[in-house]
């Protein structure tokens, strides 16, 4: 299982839950705990396991994507948050109350005020308005018309739709009406949202610019989300961290870099293979060690002795307070090689240093390589050397052999 921490207070938790869909799931249970595959249960029983033995911690304000194949049990999984599907067994927890202990009006108030969904497909009400469509749950749930007419208003713009308030779903495109669907969502004052393949049915380039809006959205609103998709590209675009279901078995759970670097098994790995790590793979996890020289050291014998030591090809020069004032690389030295010693000791005739910080993505840093034989500088907050990066390296942490 995954490297990753679970958040000390999570906002949902799902522990060892079970589905098993048929006549009689209780008595199926035993075997399925012992470890009879899914395929033998169906056999063997006519039961289908949904999902088996899931536990997972979900983090209030964090986009939590659950992926997996056709089948692999994520719809299931989320319909438990929400308890549209009881467990065979196992307990789902929000803000630390178990789920299955509302009862039924406590269930409904829960499944107005805290959590919302959004469908694949819209679910808009064809009668009605953007407007209407938006104010709907609020007015279900007693809000009064102007107030819920307000709060629709705010949201309809949000997603970009102000104008189309007064047309009817019909006259809108997909991706408008799945807009609808999230500003309806948005509404409430839920702060959970379930969002089962909500972008699925969009074409890719209006998928991409609701993946942007969700981003931006959630930077402001942190909401706790909870995503399914089968596209691993929305999955390590929107998700903080990410669980893989296969067979209604969780197979990881990380953040998109974990994954993509310590994948959890074959299946995982087959899984990840062929993504862009460019975009997700940070300097966090691939910088090295610089080798750094303070610049009152600073002097052509201590730069080459240094290169030598280390086997590096550049040496990052920095004041007192670790912050780098130059950089000398093998090609800086031989450009300076008829210069007086007086000149290697004045910080000012050294090229600065490309600089990046720890969250920078490889594919940012590459093209930054072109035209520079300074070495990349990873820097703190307060700009101070924390590491490096080479070209050969980033090229080498791109490579994806190295499962
Ligand atoms: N009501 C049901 N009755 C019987 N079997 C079901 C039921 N709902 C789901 N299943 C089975 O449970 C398994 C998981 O289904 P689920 O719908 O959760 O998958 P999914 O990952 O959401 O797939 P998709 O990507 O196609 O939406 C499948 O084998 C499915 O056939
Ligand atoms: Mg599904």
């Amino acid at each position: 299982m995954s490297s990753s921490t679970p958040p000390r207070d999570p906002k949902i938790s799902i522990e060892h839950v079970y589905k098993i869909f048929g006549e009689d799931p209780q008595s199926v249970l035993p075997r399925v705990e012992t470890g009879a595959s899914k395929r033998e249960i169906l056999e063997e029983t006519g039961h289908v396991v949904g999902i088996r033995d899931i536990s997972l911690d979900i983090a209030s304000g964090e986009t939590f994507v659950v992926m997996g194949l056709s089948g692999s049990g994520k719809s299931t999984l989320i319909r438990h948050i929400n308890r549209l599907i009881e467990p065979t067994a196992g307990r789902i927890l929000i803000d630390g109350e178990d789920v299955l202990t509302l009862d039924e009006k406590q269930l409904r108030a829960m499944r107005r005020q805290k959590i919302s969904m959004v469908f694949q497909r819209f679910a808009l009400l064809p009668h009605k308005t953007v407007l209407a469509n938006v104010m709907y749950p609020l007015r279900v749930d007693g809000v009064a018309r102007d107030k819920a007419r307000e709060a629709a208003m705010e949201q309809i713009e949000t997603v970009g739709l102000a104008g189309y308030e007064d047309r009817y779903p019909r006259h809108l495109s997909g991706g408008m009406q799945q807009r609808v669907g999230l500003a309806r969502a948005l509404a409430t004052s839920a702060d959970v949202l379930l969002m089962d393949e909500a972008f699925s049915a969009l074409d890719p380039l209006i998928r991409g610019d609701m993946q942007a809006q969700l981003k931006e959205l959630q930077s402001k609103l942190h909401k706790t989300i909870v995503f399914i998709t089968h596209d691993l590209d929305e999955a390590l675009r929107l998700g903080d961290h990410i669980a893989i279901l296969n067979d209604g078995e969780l197979r990881q759970v990380g953040t998109g870099e974990d994954i993509l670097l310590h994948p959890a098994d074959d299946y995982v790995e087959r899984f990840v293979r062929d993504v862009n790590r460019g975009r997700v793979v940070t300097l966090a996890s691939t910088k090295r060690d610089a080798t750094t020289l303070a610049a009152s050291e600073l002097s052509r014998a201590r730069l080459i002795e240094l290169i030598e030591r280390d086997g590096v090809d550049a040496v990052v020069v920095v004041d007192g307070e670790n912050r780098p004032v130059g950089a000398v690389s093998e090609a800086t030295l031989y450009a300076g090689r008829n210069e007086p010693d007086a000149w290697w000791t004045d910080t000012g005739n050294l090229p600065m240093p490309e600089k990046a910080s720890d969250d920078t993505v490889l594919a940012e840093v590459l093209p930054r390589f072109a035209g520079h034989s300074t070495p990349l500088v990873v820097v703190d907050a307060e700009g101070r050397v924390v590491g490096r990066m080479s070209a050969t390296d980033a090229l080498a942490s791109l490579a994806n052999d190295d499962g």
